[in-house]
């Protein structure tokens, strides 16, 4: 019998307020708002073959067109871990082939492009199979991958996200990420630009799920929750009035949050790097020259988002190109605000 099958194309996201911070299995301390990239893409086959009567799926990952013994070791504990509740999945063995078109660990949130491809493939066989229906599917998708990665569940939407219980957003949950209105997002934001300076693509010293250990019993992580609440409530608003000041604003204070979470946790750490500084040095400036709108954010990692809207492209891409001849910074990607995963092909039929 041929193997049910499924094959995704998702986006990264970057978050404006983060996620950082466990509680429970694999739900957010506090609430997260983010956009999805329109570029920087993983793209993803699930293949599913028949093996009824195994305790647990067997898995293997395939990455760049080569077995991956890393990777398959975390996918086929997450399968593992799904099994435990989704009965279907003991009924298969699983094949992954993934490729991603940007650096791998760079702080360009590659566990969400890859856990958001990986979701929408487990949803649509899922849904061959009768077991997911249509009107519900992202936010299945959403709700499987964000128990591969937290980020992911935002991924599996375009434009503006939000993952996490917030008294600020109806219908929002820990479980799934649900997209906000684009009908209600101001103009400015639904051109924004994302031009990510590549300080260094090597994998991050510390990885994201270790950084969320550390909050367990970090001094700050009462007021952290507390302040990542506050900038959501805030940042809604914002989006909705196109406030551009005050999008700035709430963006460097969470990137910088994020950082200082690392740096002031009981096994401090530090992501950043003299080149991230600079960068941050000359927006300051260019900001200061010529009153542009243009505001910047990180992840986890040393790589600076430059955010602009569109209106400002031609100024802040000039100075990008200026500074990246005086800097040792490896490369950038012009990414901007993105419409979401593509299905490139996917089983309809119900393997009965
Ligand atoms: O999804 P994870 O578990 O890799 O966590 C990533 C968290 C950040 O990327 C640092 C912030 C965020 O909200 O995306």
């Amino acid at each position: 019998m041929s193997p049910l099958s499924s094959t995704w194309q998702c986006p990264s996201n970057i978050a404006i307020v983060k996620y950082w911070g466990k509680k429970g299995f694999q739900l957010p301390a506090n609430p997260s708002v983010s956009f999805t990239l329109q570029e920087c893409t993983t793209t993803t086959t699930l293949q599913a073959f028949q093996h009824p009567g195994r305790r647990n799926p067997e898995v293997q990952l395939y990455f760049d067109g080569e077995y991956n013994e890393p990777f398959t070791h975390r996918a086929r504990n997450y399968f593992h871990e799904l099994a435990a509740t989704l009965k279907w999945l003991k009924s298969y063995d699983f094949e992954i082939t993934t490729t991603n078109n940007f650096p791998h660990g760079a702080g360009i949130a590659s566990s969400a492009s890859a856990y958001g491809a990986l979701g929408l493939c487990l949803a649509s066989i899922e849904q061959a199979l009768g077991l997911t229906d249509s009107e519900n599917f992202l936010q299945r998708a959403s709700f499987l991958a964000r128990l591969g990665s937290g980020s992911a569940s935002r991924s599996v939407y375009g434009g503006w996200v939000i993952w996490g219980k917030t008294l600020f957003q109806d219908k929002s949950s820990d479980k799934y990420a649900l997209p906000l209105d684009t009908q209600q997002i101001h103009p400015l934001f639904l051109t924004l630009q994302d031009s990510i300076i590549i300080v260094s693509d090597q994998s991050k010293s510390v990885s994201s799920t270790v950084g969320h250990g550390m909050m367990q019993n970090h001094p700050y992580a009462k007021l952290r929750y507390a302040r990542a609440n506050e900038h959501t409530q805030k940042l809604i608003s914002i989006l909705q009035q196109g406030d551009w000041e005050s999008f700035a604003h709430i963006c460097q204070t969470e990137a910088l949050d994020l950082h200082a979470m690392m740096m002031t946790s009981e096994n401090p750490f530090l992501l950043l790097k003299p080149q991230t500084l600079q960068w941050i040095e000359w927006i300051k400036e260019w900001k200061i020259q010529e009153n542009l709108k243009i505001t910047y954010t990180l992840d986890a990692g040393p790589n600076l988002h430059i955010l602009y809207p569109d209106t400002e492209s031609i100024k802040v891409r000039k100075h990008i190109e200026n500074a990246l001849e005086r800097s040792e910074t490896l490369k950038v990607i012009h990414d901007r605000i993105g419409q979401g995963p593509m299905p490139l092909t996917s089983q309809t039929l119900k393997n009965g």
